[in-house]
């Protein structure tokens, strides 16, 4: 993480530079890397999402998931300088999925997307490691200006369906944006964000302790 943590606090102090040349982490060229990073896209589908049964039917069935991969192609051609092919790789992508995002976005491992239509990341948003983002959710910016306007997203963020987070703020490990919140300002570490504009609540059970349900049966059934 600590590669992440630099792109967040440069993109943060407004390093739009840096931003641009900065990779996330863990892209490190090769094949077998590559093969370890897509897996890890589909068991994180499965980890969020029960209904999950397969690698083979996430990798088949789940957009959240294609558009993920595509963004992870278009990222490197917009690294790479080429620009219009990540544009329209992006753009072809959001029609076939209803997910844009931004090939200049840096997002980090793990991310599930669940359901994805609707969902939007801009240019200049980081995500952590293992977020997870329900259709509609907007990371997007509160002006027209150029450098650093959208959201920086911690570690196990949770974006809620419906719910916009705008502007150049920065969202806590373990964060969670309820259902159709507009949130505008920063939210602390492990804190909840519900309402029009947000309010920031502190739940009674710590991050770590919140209940995850596992169906063992679906555990078993996930194989290829
Ligand atoms: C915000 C959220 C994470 C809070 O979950 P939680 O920690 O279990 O908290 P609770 O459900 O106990 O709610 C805590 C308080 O926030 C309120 N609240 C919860 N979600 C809210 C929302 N989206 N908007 C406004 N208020 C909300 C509750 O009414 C409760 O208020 P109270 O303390 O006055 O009674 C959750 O409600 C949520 O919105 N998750 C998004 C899930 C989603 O998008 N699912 C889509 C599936 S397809």
């Amino acid at each position: 993480m600590t590669d992440l943590r630099e792109v967040r606090a440069r993109t943060v102090a407004g390093d739009d530079s840096e931003r641009q040349h900065a990779m996330p982490p863990g892209h490190r060229p090769g094949l077998r890397h590559l093969v370890e990073i897509l897996l890890e896209d589909l068991d994180a589908a499965h980890a969020h999402d029960p209904a999950a049964r397969t690698r083979l039917e996430v990798a088949l069935a789940y957009p959240g998931v294609h558009a993920l991969w595509a963004h992870r192609l278009s990222h490197r051609l917009w690294h790479a300088g080429l620009r219009l092919p990540a544009r329209l790789l992006s753009q072809l992508t959001r029609l076939l999925t209803g997910i844009e995002i931004h090939p200049g976005a840096v997002i980090g491992r793990r991310l599930f997307i669940d359901h994805g239509m609707g969902v939007v990341i801009g240019q200049t948003a980081v995500i952590g490691d293992d977020c997870l983002l329900f259709h509609g959710s907007t990371l997007g910016g509160r002006s027209m200006t150029r450098g650093k306007r959208h959201p920086t997203l911690g570690d196990r963020v949770m974006v809620g369906a419906g719910a916009k987070v705008l502007g150049p703020i920065t969202l806590g490990d373990d964060a969670q944006v309820g259902a159709n919140a507009v949130v505008v300002k920063d939210v602390p570490a492990g804190a909840v964000a519900v309402g029009v504009p947000a309010q920031v609540r502190f739940p009674h059970t710590p991050p770590g302790q919140r209940e995850r349900h596992e169906d063992p049966a679906l555990l078993i059934e996930y194989m290829i």
